[in-house]
């Protein structure tokens, strides 16, 4: 029995006795734990006893609690299926960093601490209600090779796995290992849900299992007409009720999210000083936006899981690309940077902001005429943000002044009033996009949302959502004048609905021309 001494951490497999040859080709390129029996006794025994002490239910517990019972009364007498999702490779031996479905992290509580794989499921109980339980692959025991020779899953590998006894203390949930959600399965029925978008591999599984039943049923009862409307992979109209269910739940938020987007928003603000502050290193590197990115990515990492979408780091005219997200260009004093960035925590709540600066901290007077454009239009769907006003009115206060200003500069063929008709909107070619969207656990959240409870929604205290006009003049844009050419203008708030009003959430980051401008110095002292 040969012994490897390699110390790469490439995967590694236990070592091959008798193996086909296709599978010896397949892993020739990698080294071997070693397989013997005397190395499995060995490695087996000598650790400490593990401190197996059970946490206190973290404070989303009781939240998640109350979030599941609401989906258990949408939904009396079906079996419901919430994944969390698993991971998702990017090249070879490599994946994604794992992050959950916001609707499993939602109704368990669980965040970026949660277990690829993992499953909710609301199980309807005899009477009413429903009992939740939460599968996952539990931590395997010393005595398996599973912790020493499993590079996708093993302890040595990536880190501790939780036990299901510190998992049910954690959350206040009851859990059980992966390996009993076969069970689950077989107890699928026409009457069961899942939540499709968050892992395909298990969707198909309950699907196959759905219409398996559907086919015992038809045979058991002799019925003629089998209802064979099921199939696998394709939309399940019933599916659709529990995403929807899902997204409609966090269109109002309750005080543990609404804590979480508070410290989302500050961990921003903190991200955004700390790039103005690298300002000199961002304008000597040729891919100064990388350096914004980098560090703003860095901000996101300390104080919480991740950026919550990729950051938008424009300068001169990157800032007219409404998704730019390559973020590979040079960052020149007298352009502007467009900064749209959001830290999400590690409960996934996530802040969305956006600042435009002037790199050489003052503002040409061009660039202030459009920014103060922006803000002024910003300002405006601020001012009737309350409760019982309609969604989609905040984006027709901001177009108001969108309109307004684009048409005293002229760059309207006709008034501001006959371009805000509905059959004409000239003034959307300078501001293309929505002025506001729900924002939570996504940073579009809510987008199952029917039409009636989101664009046509009437506002209710706790809803949160941005407030992000902007004007981009593209650098070939003919209906503009040269100075407004590769300007873009972006300014986004997150707005929280209050009892008798709104706040501005992210209001402590500076906002007006003059505030950017002494912010931008401040920075560079
Ligand atoms: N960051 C994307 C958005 O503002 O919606
Ligand atoms: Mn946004
Ligand atoms: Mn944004």
């Amino acid at each position: 029995m040969s012994e490897t001494t390699d110390t790469s951490t490439a995967p590694v497999e236990p070592e091959l006795t008798e193996t086909a040859t296709d599978e010896r080709d397949r892993n020739a390129n990698r080294s071997t734990t070693p397989g013997s029996e005397r190395f499995k006794d060995f490695i087996s025994s000598g650790w400490a006893e593990r401190d197996e002490a059970l946490p206190p239910a973290r404070a989303q517990a009781a939240y998640a609690a109350a979030r599941r019972a609401a989906v258990s009364q949408a939904f009396p007498g079906q079996r419901l299926i919430i994944p969390a999702g698993d991971l998702k490779q990017r090249a070879n031996d490599t994946e994604y960093p794992f992050r959950a479905h916001s609707a499993f992290a939602h109704l368990t509580g669980w965040g970026s601490d949660s277990e690829p794989g993992a499953v909710l499921v609301l199980e309807p109980e005899g009477g009413e209600g429903h009992l939740a339980t939460v599968y996952f692959r539990e931590r395997a025991g010393r005595d398996s090779d599973e912790f020493y020779a499993n590079p996708a899953i093993g302890e040595f590998w990536i880190g501790p796995r939780p036990s299901l006894a510190h998992v049910a203390a954690d959350l206040g949930v009851a859990t059980r290992d992966i390996g009993e959600f076969d069970a689950v399965i077989d107890r699928v029925d026409t009457a069961t849900l899942v939540l499709r978008e968050a892992d395909a591999a298990l969707t198909e599984r309950v699907d196959h299992a759905r219409i398996r039943f559907a086919a015992e049923e038809a045979l058991s009862t002799n019925a003629q007409d089998a209802p064979f409307s099921l199939e696998v992979g394709a939309d399940h109209e019933p599916d659709g009720e529990l995403a929807r269910v899902c997204s409609e739940l966090r269109l109002v938020k309750d005080d543990f999210e609404i804590a979480e987007l508070r410290a989302a928003v500050e961990a921003t603000s903190r991200g955004f000083t700390e790039v103005l502050s690298e300002l000199p290193r961002i304008t000597a590197e040729v891919r100064g936006e990388r350096v914004i990115e980098g560090v703003f990515a860095t901000r996101a990492r300390l104080d919480g899981n991740d950026v919550g979408y990729g950051s938008i780091a424009a300068a001169g005219p990157h800032a007219t690309i409404l998704h730019w997200t390559r973020n590979d260009g040079p960052v020149v004093p007298g352009d502007l940077v467009l900064l749209d960035a959001g830290v999400e925590m590690d409960s996934y709540y996530t802040a969305d902001i956006t600042r435009t600066f002037p790199v050489n901290g003052t503002f040409s007077d061009v660039q202030r005429q459009v920014y103060e454009a922006v803000r002024e239009a910003a300002d405006a769907a601020f001012a009737i943000v309350r409760p019982g006003i309609v969604f989609r009115e905040i984006h027709a206060a901001a177009m108001q002044v969108i309109a307004r200003r684009t048409a005293e500069w002229g760059f309207l063929p006709v008034s501001a009033e006959e371009s805000l008709d509905p059959s004409n909107q000239f003034h959307r070619r300078y501001m293309v996009h929505g002025t506001s969207h729900h924002l939570g656990l996504d940073v579009h959240d809510c987008a199952q949302a029917r039409r009636d409870l989101y664009m046509d929604g009437v506002l209710e205290a706790g809803m949160v959502f941005t407030i992000e006009p902007g004007l981009y003049f593209q650098p070939d844009d003919l209906t503009v004048p040269e100075e407004f050419r590769g300007i873009g203008v972006r300014i986004e708030d997150d707005i929280l609905v209050t009892a008798d009003g709104a706040e501005n959430l992210s209001a402590g980051i500076p906002r007006t021309a003059d505030e950017v401008e002494a912010w931008v110095r401040q920075a560079q002292r």
